[in-house]
């Protein structure tokens, strides 16, 4: 199968398109015919191991990674397709399902590898049927964003927050976080340049502030919830954090979204599903490459300033 092999840490070009063998589904596992896959703001950092230093994820990463070089070469953790195959002990899916799935199932329980035509995971991991109106892409485009943004509204207690800001609203993050906090009911304000202005009043914003014109900390009003969405790669959160100080209202919480760990889990993929197929939320697709252009789509995905989500979509032969 055609696969895109990560043999190093370093810029986009340590990514290469090479053929390698098809893997085949243990007892429990389903083998996964990928139509289309994202490439995520993470995916950059782990090719470029480009965690800072005090992180406190950063040791983690090289454990759990690899230290001086990625422990399996094949990075990319959603995918969308069919079911090609499956393990003597499956009996959730069948061969030909249309699925989406997340391969971060925990801290310990994670496995990268859909930068493939294939890859393998346990059938009990975070995959779900695929909304049926949907395209492979789109449905590519949900659990990143998806689960992220809902563990940070979550956190920040959305259900008891009135209005909330959101800084870089026209992310991966940002736009779901968005639509999101409209389904829960707050007066939304998106936090975006001139050029994503349409875009973020498109998802349900009330109000949509440009950063490059303004800062939002000088206008009257005071928010009860703000999350700094912008990705680490060009975020600046010791500055973030100040500017927000003096826009919280009384009992308001401010959060950025490199706080804390979060965990993925399958109610929050079965509630995204569920608000895709009731038309609450439908994520933000931007540019869409093939396999080959994965340098090119790391070097636009790095560059911190995409609209909602990159994806790729994976060709087969038709044989
Ligand atoms: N806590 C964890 O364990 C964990 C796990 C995974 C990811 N993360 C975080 O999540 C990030 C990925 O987020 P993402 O995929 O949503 O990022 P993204 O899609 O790359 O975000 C891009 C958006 O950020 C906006 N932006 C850039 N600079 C901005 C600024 N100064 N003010 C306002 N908006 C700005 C851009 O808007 P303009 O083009 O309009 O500027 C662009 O639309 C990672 O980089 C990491 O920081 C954390």
């Amino acid at each position: 199968m055609k696969a895109i092999v990560c043999t190093k840490y370093g810029p986009p070009e340590v990514l290469q398109l090479q053929e390698i063998e098809k893997p085949a589904p243990k007892k429990n596992e389903i083998c996964i015919k990928i139509h289309a896959t994202s490439v995520t703001s993470s995916d950059c950092i782990v090719r470029g191991f480009k965690i800072p230093k005090w992180h406190p994820l950063r040791l983690m990463m090289g454990l759990v990674l690899g230290f001086g070089k990625p422990r399996n070469p094949i990075l990319g953790m959603v995918a969308a397709g069919e079911v090609d195959s499956i393990g003597e002990k499956v009996n959730r899916f069948k061969v030909g399902d249309k699925i989406f799935a997340y391969t971060i199932k925990s801290s310990t329980k994670m496995k990268f590898g859909t930068y493939a035509q294939y890859i393998c995971i346990p059938e009990d991991w975070l995959v779900l049927q695929k909304p049926s109106d949907m395209t492979y892409e789109e449905a590519a485009a949900i659990p990143y964003g998806g689960e992220l943004a809902l563990y940070f509204l979550k956190k920040g207690d959305i259900q008891n927050r009135k209005n909330v800001l959101i800084i870089g609203a026209s992310g991966t993050i940002g736009t779901t976080a968005v639509q999101l906090a409209k389904y829960y009911g707050a007066n939304v304000t998106g936090v975006c340049s001139t050029a994503n202005h349409e875009l973020v009043k498109s998802l349900g914003a009330e109000t949509v502030i440009d950063y490059t014109k303004e800062d939002y900390s000088k206008r009257s009003e005071r928010y009860d919830l703000i999350l700094d969405a912008v990705p680490m790669l060009v975020a600046d959160r010791k500055k973030s954090k100040l500017q927000a100080k003096s826009a919280l209202a009384v009992g308001g919480k401010f959060m950025s979204i490199d706080d804390g760990s979060p965990t993925p889990n399958m109610n929050d993929l079965v509630l995204l599903k569920d608000l895709v197929e009731s038309g609450e939320f439908k994520p933000v697709l931007d540019r869409s490459y093939s396999l080959a252009q994965m340098v090119e789509a790391h070097r636009y995905v790095e560059t911190g300033h995409k609209k909602g989500n990159v994806v790729i979509t994976v060709e087969h032969s038709k044989n």
